[in-house]
């Protein structure tokens, strides 16, 4: 069998087990689990906190207001999302309902530990040249500790389980900055982040 054959099918297990998954309570009120998306020969792994409203009810990850932003930055940076391999560290939509909507709830320490069992499949059924951790949540769960985001972003680093890793903000953060000056600010910061992403890839993954 090729390699990336038995990737794919290691990868499909792994989304069909997590299925299943009861880990931790989350489980209980999600409409679903969504697992990561991507090619199994992906050479860049991106790591979300947890699916939010839109992602549960579709079983995709970042397909909703920051998705969108995060396809616009990976454009902007030269990365085509479709050879990437996106995913959450938390693979179930926590939240409290208010009426008809869902208030996201952030995940805390024993959900993401729950949950790295999915991450760390995927990391060993991908093995990406690179994992791009977006915001605390992920970089808790890729980095195997809390992360200040200001003190490591941009950078590439080692991380325990034999991955480089970079540390960046989470798109979601950029639809909340106030104003107009400061947005456009912390966007090309944000695109900046994913071009040293970019260019740490060996060139053949670089060109894709
Ligand atoms: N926020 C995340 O962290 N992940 C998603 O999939 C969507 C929003």
């Amino acid at each position: 069998m090729k390699a990336s054959l038995r990737t794919g099918t290691k990868l499909h297990e792994l989304r069909r087990e997590a299925e299943d998954c009861r880990a931790c309570p989350l489980w209980r009120n999600a409409t679903q689990t969504v697992f990561g998306e991507g090619p199994a020969s992906a050479e860049i792994m991106f790591v979300g906190e947890q699916p939010g409203d839109k992602e549960d009810l579709a079983g995709k990850p970042f397909v909703g207001p920051a998705g969108r932003i995060l396809d616009r930055a990976l454009k902007d940076a030269g990365i085509r999302r479709e050879k990437t391999y996106v995913t959450n560290a938390v693979k179930h939509f926590k939240f409290v309902p208010r009426g008809k909507i869902r208030i996201h709830q952030k995940p805390v320490t024993p959900e993401i530990r729950a949950c790295r069992q999915w991450y760390e499949g995927e990391l060993d059924a991908i093995k990406p040249s690179l994992v791009v951790a977006l915001g605390a949540t992920a970089a808790q769960s890729v980095m195997g500790k809390i992360t200040t985001i200001g003190k490591v972003r941009g950078k590439i680093l080692d991380t325990n389980d034999g991955v480089k890793a970079l540390v960046t903000v989470h798109p979601s953060y950029l639809l909340r900055v106030p104003d107009e000056a400061s947005k456009r600010r912390e966007y090309r910061r944000f695109v900046d982040d994913l071009k040293v992403a970019a260019a740490s890839l060996p060139k053949a993954a670089r060109a894709a």
